[in-house]
């Protein structure tokens, strides 16, 4: 037992909890970042000149803005005092000299108001000096464009594995990336005080890190920069890196005018300017045996990393720490590489790399199934991990058995066979209409493969009066953490949910943080409240048990009252507050949290980089329509692990959301570019809601049934939780695979489906079109995919 994962009698941890902001939510009321700039007196608007060439170089000739009434200042790279970079890798110029994608801000304009900095920034006058560009994964492949440390996960031997596979398929996966369109774009907001300090107020999850981005580019120390993020409207990663370099436009304009300075991206800019999800190319060989067991995988991972590196070597880590899934596969060869295009830098989003591996195994077995004569449901399950196996990465698999226990959970709870046996006789009876039923399982490893930054700090305050407030390092971006970390709080205190209240989260309450990111967001933050509030509890205890006449260790801290064995009364929490004070007994505390038992090296990527695994399973009925390839998704059921829910209701909104963000991925987003030879080469063709269809109210599943796991303490992590917020995304593959299942039934049987991705309802015309042409059961023994279409 754990004294970390161990619940105290009636916790307020496990209860569901409304999100700690829902109702400003829902009136809104709320306030995000740009609302404090937009209520700011004097305050300067920041306004981007964008490139319209996709690699260049740049000459810019500013003077004209300044005839623009309303203009106070142009910054350009002349007026950095620090280092001209956005980011960490030192390969991202704040202000660049050459041009590397279509929307690249190159300067930007300050203006009394937005329209003033609009006009004048396009009075901005850029000469292009235009250089070759490179658009898709596969020019940057064919002209050797690369960028980061290619790396390679191996185990055992694929190739002579291959060569002795009684049945080996070679196929290409290529999919696309996934724009994250949080509804808050870019915000950020400074100030410069008198005595040469900036408060910056970021939408981001990584605040430490934009006030080091911020210090970079300014050349003052940290100790002169604030970062506070008070919400964001959505990060979904698209905010762990892409935030700093505004924060930085904001503080560098606030130290040359003197005044607030705001930028606010809006969608156009936003979507334009912003990184999204990797899109990846994949080819690869698996081998099987004859019972369909997987022998061997080999494959080469190209992720499209964009115009710079950003996070594209960790997101290809994880990619390549996902190639396996659910799956014991013996002998791997996974090598990966990033690209250098002139494209938005590509980034953190939900599942980090995670999905981009996933995808490969499931397609592969998505497409071996037919070929091999096995059912799909059945060819996952029988390849499972057992227990005493590990990943190819050498981290021993704890707690497999989870895995199988929610499988066969779902799979009775949704009535998956006597359904299958339905959607038969279904489709026997309808030509032109067929449905499937699939199912997919998903391990999904929590903690930061860099070992150090799985470490988090928080600090509490009791006041006199017994009301707590609690600052912690983490962000809060609709997920629900820092309702998570109320709960937390309140239990290790023993109070009340409303005894506690949340401070925005700063860097100078609580320093050095990670993102909040990797899901990880509750277990880490959640081990550093807990050891802040266990710190205060104790001598508090020592307080009440004098007043009691009890031992302190058994005082007990309970509904926001003090009490112990024998005592005549029962004191107030906010007693004992005053009476600790009354006494000089300190009643705050900074708490600290470290994961234990990780290592890993990057280089030879073996190790046990994940504190544990999390699992869940889905199974997705839908329907595809003959004619138009459009479908409808009927009916979801999930089943996933959070371990003990700190807060089951929101959980179960990440399941759902992270779920649906997945479908959207995976079947209806579809980032397109301009790979003409024409002026607009490399300008996004889809930048607005209008042309980028995300998942709306239409394209819920018809039914929705989410449960969590039981009895599922996880005792590595706080209260027993364990953590929620990427891992269901990938349980969309249920939809991907259920749509090939689908689309199948109008081929003949045997024959493989490729399904492109993502599977519009165009790509789901091709390839019904495809199956109906295909020829006659073929399932050869060998086969070889073409790239899907
Ligand atoms: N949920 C909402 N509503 N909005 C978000 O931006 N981001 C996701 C996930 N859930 C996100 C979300 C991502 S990418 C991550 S890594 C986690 O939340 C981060 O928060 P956590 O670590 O507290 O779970
Ligand atoms: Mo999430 S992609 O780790 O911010």
């Amino acid at each position: 037992m754990s004294a970390l994962a161990d619940r105290p009698p009636n916790p307020v941890v496990g209860r569901s909890a409304a999100h700690e902001s829902a109702a400003l939510h829902v009136t809104g009321a709320a306030m995000y970042t740009d609302d404090l700039a937009a209520h700011t007196a004097g305050v300067l608007t920041a306004w981007p000149v964008q490139s319209t060439n996709a690699h260049a170089l740049v000459s810019i000739d500013v003077s004209g803005a300044y005839e623009v009434p309303g203009v106070v200042r142009v910054l350009t790279a002349d007026d950095v005092p620090g280092v001209n970079d956005a980011g960490i890798k030192e390969d991202e110029p704040l202000f660049p000299s050459e041009a590397m994608f279509h929307g690249h801000a190159l300067a930007w304009v300050l203006g009394e108001t937005p329209e003033a900095a609009r006009l004048g920034a396009a009075r901005v006058i850029v000469d292009y000096e235009p250089l070759p560009s490179l658009i898709t994964v596969q020019d940057a492949i064919d002209a050797d464009s690369f960028q980061g440390i290619p790396r390679t996960v191996r185990r055992g031997d694929a190739t002579s594995a291959l060569a002795s596979a009684a049945h080996v398929f070679e196929g290409v996966s290529e999919f696309g990336g996934q724009e994250h369109f949080y509804l808050e774009t870019q915000a950020s907001f400074a100030v410069r005080d008198s005595e040469g300090q900036f408060f910056v107020q970021c939408s981001t999850q990584h605040p430490s890190e934009a006030q080091e981005i911020v210090a970079h580019v300014l050349d003052i120390p940290s100790n002169r920069v604030t970062v506070q993020s008070l919400r964001m409207g959505g990060g979904f990663g698209g905010k762990e890196m892409q935030s700093h370099g505004f924060a930085a436009i904001a503080a560098l304009g606030a130290k040359l005018t003197g005044r607030p300075v705001r930028v606010r991206l809006n969608r156009t800019q936003d979507i334009t300017m912003t990184g999204k999800r990797h899109p990846f190319h994949i080819s690869w060989k698996a081998g099987f045996d004859e019972s369909g067991m997987i022998q061997a995988l080999d494959a080469v991972l190209t992720a499209d990393g964009g115009w710079c590196l950003d996070l594209s070597e960790p997101v290809l880590g994880r990619a390549l720490c996902h190639i396996d899934n659910a799956y014991w596969i013996p002998n791997v060869h996974a090598h990966g590489r990033i690209t250098k295009t002139n494209k938005q830098s590509n980034t953190a989003f939900r599942g980090f790399g995670g999905p981009q591996g996933v995808f490969l195994i499931e397609d592969v077995l998505g497409r071996a199934a037919p070929a091999l004569g096995i059912d799909p449901i059945e060819l996952r399950e029988k390849n499972f991990y057992r227990p005493g196996q590990s990943t190819p990465y050498g981290q021993p698999i704890k707690d497999v058995d989870r895995l199988t226990t929610i499988w066969n959970q779902l799979r009775d709870e949704a009535d998956v066979d006597t359904r299958r046996a339905g959607i038969a006789a279904f489709n026997a009876g309808s030509p032109h209409r067929k449905r499937a039923l699939m199912m997919t399982p998903i391990k999904f490893g929590i903690s930061f493969n860099f070992t150090a930054f799985n470490q988090a700090g928080a600090l509490v305050h009791v006041y006199k009066d017994g009301s707590v407030l609690v600052n912690h390092g983490g962000t809060e971006m609709g997920q629900g953490l820092h309702t998570k970390m109320l709960q937390v709080a309140a239990t290790a205190l023993g109070l009340e949910l409303h005894q506690v209240r949340l401070a925005p989260t700063r860097t100078d309450k609580v320093p050095n943080t990670s993102a909040t990111a990797a899901s990880s967001g509750s277990d880490l933050n959640g081990g550093a409240v807990k050891n802040a509030c266990e710190q205060i509890r104790e001598r508090m205890a020592v307080v009440a048990g004098g007043m009691l006449g009890v031992d302190a260790h058994d005082v007990v801290f309970e509904g926001g009252h003090a009490t112990g064995p024998g005592a005549a009364t029962r004191l107030t929490f906010a007693d004992v507050a005053e009476a600790s004070y009354l006494q000089r007994v300190q009643l705050f505390a900074a708490g600290y949290y470290r994961t234990e038992g990780l290592h890993w090296d990057p280089e030879v990527m073996q190790g046990s980089p994940f504190k544990y695994f999390s699992y869940g399973c889905a199974a997705t009925e839908v329907e595809v329509d003959e004619f138009t390839g459009a479908y409808t998704v009927r009916r979801v059921d999930i089943v996933h692990d959070v371990g003990d829910s700190l807060s089951p209701m929101i959980d179960i909104g990440q399941v759902e959301g992270a779920f649906v963000q997945g479908v959207g991925w995976l079947t209806l987003e579809e980032l397109r570019w301009d790979a003409g030879d024409g002026p607009d080469r490399g300008r996004l063709l889809t930048p607005s809601a209008s042309t980028y269809k995300l998942p709306s109210f239409s394209e819920m599943p018809a039914e929705f049934h989410v449960r969590l796991m039981r009895d599922a303490r996880e005792d590595g992590a706080v209260y027993g939780s364990k953590a929620v917020g990427e891992p269901p995304l990938m349980l969309a593959f249920s939809a991907r695979e259920a749509l090939r299942e689908a689309v199948a039934q109008f081929g003949p049987a045997g024959h493989v489906v490729e399904l492109g991705s993502p599977a519009t309802p165009e790509a789901v015309f091709w390839a019904v079109r495809a199956a109906q042409h295909a020829s006659d059961a073929i399932a050869p023994a060998d086969r070889t995919f073409a790239a899907a279409p």
